[in-house]
């Protein structure tokens, strides 16, 4: 069983526990995919990337041309977050005047201490990636953080998605009783371009959840070990994935340990492994799965990239 049925897919994710193998698949699937004549984005959302140290060069927040038809990035959420409060600030400033400003900007840096915040700026990031960029390429490949942490900003779009509705509630029931209290005109004409740029942000949002929930266009796969800790994870984000709408569209067991070797060793860790794959096969009977074989050294540069990309794509 190969990935081949999902080459053709506009969003490919790439999720997993911590070291299971994501950014090695991920990356091996991308190049696969520019080998066989698809223009490719490979996207690290991971803080930790290493993206640039399995391609031996610098990948940086900006696009760059790896190899023909395959260009990358590293999205950095604290860079993100800094452009996303800039980007606001000087949306403000263009509407309102030097006293509302100073007095908005006060209430954004506040807002730009909570935590939530680079995750919102990544999510704005992804959105440009996915939905912005229509003909540039045809596949973008995201080499995601460790499950919870990629869940989460998957859901957030519904959270955020509420969150604007209710503001832009708030903005109407401000801007009526402004008017009902004779305030000043400008900041009556102000509240137009307020919710003007909530519904936007909201458009945008809609935009994502439509792409990622179409299952024709946006998969996600899966990437395990054959390990009981890591088959419990996967279990439980394969099934938030589909509460989240999701499509799962295969399950990469990585890691799995050449046959016929030698030794007590091999003989015992061959015995568990097996044990784990039959329990894979029993917790996932409807995923595609695809065996990639643990080679005999870390996965570094393009030559042993593509020893896995050959188990991936045909
Ligand atoms: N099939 C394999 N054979 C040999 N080594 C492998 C294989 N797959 C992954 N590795 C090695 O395992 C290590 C972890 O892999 P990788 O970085 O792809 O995992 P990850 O899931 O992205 O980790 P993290 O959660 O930290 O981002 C790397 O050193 C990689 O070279
Ligand atoms: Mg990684």
């Amino acid at each position: 069983m190969l990935l081949n049925a999902i080459l053709d897919h506009q969003v490919v994710f790439f999720g997993g526990k911590g070291g299971v193998g994501k950014t090695t698949c991920s990356s091996a699937f991308a190049l696969a995919a520019s080998r066989r004549g698809q223009r490719v984005l490979l996207v690290s959302t991971d803080p930790a990337h290493s993206t640039s140290d399995i391609f031996e060069t610098t990948i940086g927040p900006e696009e760059r041309e790896l190899l023909p038809r395959l260009s990358a990035l590293e999205i950095d959420g604290g860079r993100e977050a800094a452009r996303y409060v800039a980007g606001v600030k000087a949306d403000i400033q263009r509407m309102f005047s030097p006293g509302v400003v100073r007095q908005a900007n006060r209430q954004i840096d506040m807002a730009a201490q909570s935590p939530g915040l680079s995750e919102v700026a990544l999510l704005d990031r992804m959105i440009d990636l996915i939905a912005g960029r229509g003909t540039s390429y045809d596949t973008v490949v995201f080499d995601t953080a460790p499950t919870g942490h990629t869940l989460h900003l998957l859901r957030m779009p519904d959270a955020i998605s509420a969150w604007i509705l209710a503001l832009v509630r708030h903005r109407r029931a401000v801007i009526e009783i402004d008017r009902g209290m004779e305030q000043s005109r400008e900041e009556a004409a102000a509240a137009d371009p307020v919710l003007a740029a909530l519904e936007r942000r909201h458009e945008r949002l809609t935009e994502l959840r439509t792409i990622v929930t179409d299952r024709a266009r946006t998969t996600f796969v899966l990437v395990a070990v054959p390990e009981r800790l890591v088959i419990e994870e996967t279990a439980r984000a394969a099934d938030e994935l589909g509460e989240t709408g999701i499509a799962v569209g295969g399950l990469i067991v990585n890691r799995v340990l050449p046959e016929g070797l030698e030794g007590e060793f091999y003989q015992s860790r061959k015995a568990q492994e097996a044990v784990y794959l039959q329990e894979i096969q029993r917790r996932f009977p409807r995923l595609p799965r695809v065996i990639v074989q643990q080679l005999p050294r870390d996965v570094y540069g393009r030559d042993s990239l593509a020893l896995v990309s050959a188990q991936l794509v045909a």
